[in-house]
């Protein structure tokens, strides 16, 4: 490995990962993070699953602690910065994962309580941790924040509630990228497409009752870029990117990781 998060300071938030066949997006871009030299805060509310990544780094040599926090609540992301800062020294890398979209429907269906439960679970996720680490970034004069948004906030999907919340951390992302700029702080978001995570695939098919490998296979068909889904070490990569000094020019964009399934027409 080449180092290319070397002597950084890395919040993972949603670093565990729901149960299933494959790995989820957090947890790769955890691993990703230090294998790559990063120090590595693993959050999740989850803290046995927090503490699952956090074995998986240690087993191959690298860096970190499970941190319990749940980041719609601003005073546990005040909390996580605090020990991050108090016990690491610094943060350079905020990566924003936390994302839900379980029981969403198209506008003549939505429930009330499922709007609230997505749009306050996917924003309040975005906006808290960022709120608590914005201070200790200033003060170093620099940093990178990636939040994880999805194609859906740029495509039709049919669903509202995920789409609205995720088009919603691309516009926060912008004022957030903006507002911080002068301060050294980049901020971009990443849309990942169709991947093949337990969320998406455990997930949905719990939810629609599609079994798991007929829903691979739709899945896999909507895909330009060789007709297969991409996989959370797609999403890791570009956010190893975005993270590293690499990417020191780079700041408020909206990177889709989707084999080319937002530029699609028809
Ligand atoms: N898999 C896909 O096809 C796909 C596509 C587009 C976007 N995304 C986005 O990717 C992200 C999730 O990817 P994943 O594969 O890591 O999912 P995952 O479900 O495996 O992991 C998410 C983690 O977040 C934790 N979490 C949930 N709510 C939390 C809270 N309030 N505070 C702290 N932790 C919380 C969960 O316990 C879980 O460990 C989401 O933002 C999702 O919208 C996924």
């Amino acid at each position: 490995m080449s180092g290319r998060l070397e002597g950084k300071v890395a919040i993972v938030v949603g670093a565990g990962q729901t149960p299933g066949d494959t790995i989820g997006n957090g947890r790769a871009t955890a691993i990703l993070f230090a294998r790559e030299g990063a120090r590595v805060v693993a959050v999740d509310r989850d803290l046995a699953s927090a503490e699952e990544t956090v074995a998986m780094v240690r087993d191959e040599g690298g860096q970190a602690n499970a941190c319990e926090a749940d980041a719609t609540r601003e005073e546990d992301c005040r909390r996580m910065v605090e020990s991050a800062t108090r016990e690491l020294g610094r943060v350079d890398v905020l990566h924003n994962n936390v994302g839900i979209g379980g029981s969403d429907a198209g506008p003549a269906h939505i429930e009330e309580e499922v709007w609230d439960r997505i749009l306050e679970v996917n924003l309040k996720s975005v906006v808290f941790p960022c709120k608590a680490v914005l201070p200790v970034m200033r003060e170093q004069q620099g940093g990178s924040i990636i939040n994880i948004s999805s194609i859906a906030a740029v495509c039709s999907t049919g669903i509202v509630a995920y789409k609205t919340s995720k088009a919603g951390v691309n516009a926060y992302t912008q004022t957030l990228a903006i507002g911080n700029a002068k301060h050294g702080i980049r901020a971009n978001v990443i849309m990942p497409g169709l991947m093949d995570t337990p969320m998406a695939i455990e997930g949905i098919s719990r939810g629609t009752g599609i079994p798991k490998e007929e829903l691979r296979k739709r899945r896999d068909e909507q895909v330009p870029l060789r007709a297969r889904m991409g996989t959370a070490w797609d999403v890791a990569h570009a956010a190893l990117f975005l993270a590293s000094d690499e990417a020191g020019f780079v700041t408020a964009v909206a990177l889709p990781v989707d084999g080319g399934q937002s530029a699609r027409i028809g």
